[in-house]
């Protein structure tokens, strides 16, 4: 049988890693033949929380698993992992501005990033969920010079199942039916989730969707349900999508790792090249295909006058919290001297 992959998890008393831990046991993240050793970090609060973790993770008994590492220690966490969810992170408290949760996650992705290259594999491949997700990948990427860019994705998974999701919906058919929409830019309201290129059984979106009333549907309600879904969740269970965020993090590992089939693609918060004539150098979310463990951006996709405005704004908003965050660096620095 295979040798079990190492796969840390970050946050991992958290809700998000309540979910994801189980499925990444039951074999949803690398495949039903792929054994796995659970790294499970949290910080020193939720240390108790943690143990509770791997002592249900025990009781599950899950064929897959092979030992869990439950720790508070950063460099023990890290230690020989293939794949890394940083999950982990400072949540946005009432009276807090956004550039102190900023520094905030900063300083966390800066110091896990010099772990990663220090103790990680070589290869490890590494997925950003926690806020402002592809800010704190990028951060991340900045202060690992040795891994890779490739190597170093933020979720817009969730967003782009999301869209799927509604479309199916809205035609009456499956989910899995539905392929090939796009979410561009920032994990954040600024993303544009465009169906231009989607189809539903085979057949463009827009030719199955194509009475007034879906027409309309497709450029407003669609856009913003798809946009806002992370507040009506929380609106509607008073906590944050876990689950789902959960489930749509082991599908672009899955993917990442196993393919995407011949014709189909996904959204993936990536480091950009220029491609679409966004400025490269930020994490900004393009439909890629996957093969052989490596992502490709999907080229050649004709681009109207009103998605390249949406996909230029999500860009400025991703340039200004670079900004931000270069910032945070700075003041951390020297206030250290
Ligand atoms: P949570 O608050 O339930 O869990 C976060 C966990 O991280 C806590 O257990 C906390 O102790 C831990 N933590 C904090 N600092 C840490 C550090 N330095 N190292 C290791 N662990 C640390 O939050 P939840 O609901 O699990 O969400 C986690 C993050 O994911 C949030 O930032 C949330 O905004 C983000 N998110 C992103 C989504 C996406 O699509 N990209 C979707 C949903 C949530």
């Amino acid at each position: 049988s295979r040798k079990p992959m190492r796969v840390l998890i970050t946050g991992a008393a958290g809700q998000i890693g309540y979910a994801i831990v189980a499925m990444a046991a039951n074999g949803d993240m690398l495949g039903q033949d792929q054994p796995v050793i659970l790294h499970l970090l949290d910080i020193e609060p939720a240390k108790q929380a943690l143990q509770g973790v791997k002592m249900e993770l025990m009781d599950a008994a899950y064929p897959l698993l092979v030992d869990v590492v439950a720790t508070t220690d950063l460099q023990e966490a890290c230690a020989g992992v293939e794949v890394a969810v940083m999950v982990g992170g400072f949540p946005r408290k009432a009276g807090m501005e956004r550039k102190d949760v900023m520094a905030k996650n900063v300083s966390i992705y800066a110091q896990q990033a010099r772990a990663l290259e220090a103790h990680a594999s070589r290869d490890v491949k590494i997925l950003v969920i926690a806020n402002p997700a592809n800010t704190n990948a990028l951060m991340l990427k900045e202060h690992a010079p040795s891994i890779p860019a490739e190597n170093i994705t933020a979720l817009t998974r969730l967003d782009h199942n999301r869209a799927l999701a509604q479309i199916a919906a809205r035609a009456g058919t499956h989910v899995s039916n539905v392929r090939n929409v796009i979410i561009w830019g920032n994990h954040s309201s600024t993303q544009f989730p465009d169906v231009a290129h989607g189809t539903v059984d085979g057949r463009p979106i827009r030719e199955v969707l194509r009475g007034e009333e879906d027409a309309a549907w497709l450029d407003g309600e669609f856009v913003e349900t798809v946009q806002q879904r992370g507040a009506a969740v929380i609106k509607a269970r008073g906590l944050s999508s876990a689950m789902s965020a959960a489930s749509s993090a082991c599908d672009h590992i899955h993917d990442w790792f196993n393919g995407t089939a011949p014709g189909k693609w996904v959204s993936m918060g990536v480091y950009g090249d220029g491609s679409y004539g966004q400025p490269a150098g930020l994490i900004y979310s393009y439909p890629v295909t996957c093969q052989h463990g490596k992502w490709k951006i999907v080229q050649g996709l004709e681009i109207d006058s009103h998605c390249a405005a949406k996909l230029k704004a999500s860009a400025d908003e991703l340039l200004e919290e670079r900004e931000l965050a270069l910032a945070c660096i700075s003041e951390a620095a020297a206030a250290a001297q």
